[in-house]
């Protein structure tokens, strides 16, 4: 049986960060599904169409396993998307304690609504100050956020602000 894991997000927009653990997975599981969903808690910069693209060039740009799909998710909860799909596991990374500490009540939720377990990735520490919040208030006000964001985001922005 292929082992299926979902690394969920909101991807708003995908990170350097995001793209590691990604492939971290990928090269673990028999198949990774990124999907993207909204965060009730969040005001979203980019619609979720659009976060899926991003998503998908930056998956072809770095050339990663074939075994990574794409796509979104807004129907309901996250569990479900699982349940539909037969995903046992969900993937996220954590950079610090303050990520384990935000996840670890999803965790435990996502697991009694569903059986769903969750795994915790650390991924690369060059990565651990990098988050999607701080490159949209960046990308905002104008600066550089190429460092942290694969080609196909910076790029994205960089047109949308000539736009
Ligand atoms: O990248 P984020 O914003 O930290 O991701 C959080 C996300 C989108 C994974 C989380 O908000 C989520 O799972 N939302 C879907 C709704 C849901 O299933 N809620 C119950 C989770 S305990």
């Amino acid at each position: 049986m292929s082992r299926i894991a979902v690394v969920p997000g909101s991807f708003d927009p995908i990170t350097l960060g995001h793209l590691d653990v990604i492939e971290r997975a990928a090269n673990i599981f028999d198949e990774i599904h990124v999907v993207v969903v909204h965060n009730p808690g969040k005001t979203a910069m980019l619609p979720i169409a659009q976060r899926v693209s991003l998503i998908e060039q930056a998956v072809a740009d770095r050339a990663l396993p074939s075994t990574i799909r794409v796509t979104g998710w807004s129907v309901g909860l996250l569990v479900d998307y699982c349940t539909e799909v037969g995903a046992q596991v969900l993937i996220k990374g954590v950079r610090s304690q303050v990520d384990v500490a935000y996840e670890t009540p999803m965790a435990i939720v996502n697991r009694n609504l569903a059986g769903v377990e969750t795994v915790f990735m650390l991924p690369d520490p060059a990565h651990a100050h990098v988050s999607s919040s701080l490159v949209r208030q960046v990308a905002s006000l104008g600066g550089d956020v190429a460092p942290y964001v694969p080609r196909a985001v910076a790029e994205f922005l960089e047109q949308s602000r000539e736009g």
